[in-house]
């Protein structure tokens, strides 16, 4: 059997920020080991010296930026016959030593890739019910979930997620619909970036009328429009224009003005920025917001360069701490489904 790791699955060009962090993130805390990959598989399997650190790991889904999931304990089953995948793929979920409360077949998020996903639907009764007549799937959806990745038709790794510390959502992608009415495709990323970084009763909590929002670079009104829908009152700050269904909303103000260097009168509860910037910029700018006051909570897009991506995160991750040594705060990065060349952020004053 291959040396079980931690399967991360991320965008694909991204496999080389993802093991950097990975690997640094896991040393970090003693757990060092090497990461593999392939350029542009969507996959990085991070093998730890300690294998019970790969079930285990002192990490979770939440602390990395580049993992859009994160699946411990994976192994690789490869060699399988086309006449029979499920008995190996069921031999390696048994040594998982777990009951599971549901079967997830993926595949990465690559062309190739993709053209596995109709065999895995196919696939998938015959496999549960292997699973089932194990004694290995149960009702109670507090277990943990059976990941098998499928990346060709006779190889997957199989390992298991848990619930509370890895992406609820297949391949780790979140299926949004675009909204007809809104002015742009990037309402989706703040969407996602609600979903990722905040839990149903913190969205309850801090989403609803009554709450106020500055909006950083909002034309054409797209993250504007998803604050609106929550009941929001919006800030919108660009020197672009802004959707006209938006201006004739009595929760929107729209300011011309350079968002760079705009504050706002009184506090509000939330920032969000999607200007076009230097990343070291937009991070400065949003640390600024938070140490001062003006803000409590802030989602902000950080352009990532050509090369050096991860590094330049980390400086930016740098920058946000030494100016808010004195502050209690809480940051988290990730690069969200729907993010290209980027990752969101999300700093929140403790
Ligand atoms: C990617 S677009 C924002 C899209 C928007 N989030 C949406 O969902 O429709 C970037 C916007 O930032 C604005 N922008 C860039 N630099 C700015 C600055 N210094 N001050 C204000 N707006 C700025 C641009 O005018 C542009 O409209």
């Amino acid at each position: 059997m291959h040396t079980p790791g931690l399967l991360l699955y991320c965008r694909p060009g991204f496999e080389k920020e993802c093991a950097a962090e990975v690997s640094t993130a896991m040393a970090d805390f003693g757990a060092d080991g090497y990461a593999k990959t392939k350029p542009d598989s969507g996959l990085v399997l991070f093998v730890p010296h300690d294998p019970e650190k790969a079930r285990n790991p002192p990490i979770g889904w939440h602390d990395l930026a580049f993992a859009r999931q994160m699946v411990r304990d994976a192994r690789l089953v490869g060699d399988m016959p086309i006449t029979d995948r499920a008995t190996p793929l069921t031999k390696a979920a048994a040594e998982l030593n777990l009951r599971f409360s549901e079967v997830w077949l993926e595949t990465a998020d690559t062309n190739e890739a993709k053209e596995l996903s109709s065999f895995c639907r196919k696939f998938e009764p015959r496999l549960r019910e292997t699973l089932t007549k194990h004694g290995m799937l149960t009702n109670d959806m507090t277990q943990t979930r059976l990941h098998v990745m499928f990346h060709s038709s006779a190889a997957a790794y199989v390992g298991f997620s848990a619930p509370a510390d890895s992406a609820p959502w297949q391949m780790g992608i979140p299926r949004l619909r675009m909204p007809r009415t809104a002015a742009s495709r990037s309402t989706l990323k703040l969407a996602e970036a609600l979903l990722v970084f905040l839990t149903d009763a913190e969205r309850a909590e801090w989403l609803h009328p009554g709450i106020s929002a500055v909006d950083l670079g909002a034309a054409p009104g797209g993250w504007t429009w998803q604050l609106v829908r929550h009941g929001l009152h919006v800030y919108a700050i660009d020197n672009g224009d802004l959707d006209p269904a938006l201006l004739a909303n009595n929760q929107v103000e729209h300011l011309r003005a350079d968002g760079l260097t705009w504050r706002p009168k009184r506090p509000v509860d939330w920032l969000v920025c999607d200007m076009v910037e230097k990343p070291s910029r937009i991070a400065a700018l949003v640390a600024d917001w938070l140490a001062n006051g003006y803000c409590q909570r802030a989602i902000f897009n950080l352009k990532l360069p050509m090369k050096k991506r991860w590094e330049e995160l980390q400086r930016c991750r740098i920058l946000i701490d030494d100016k808010l040594c004195k502050h209690p705060y809480e940051l988290r990065f990730k690069q969200l489904y729907h993010d290209r060349e980027e990752v969101t952020g999300f700093l929140m004053s403790r």
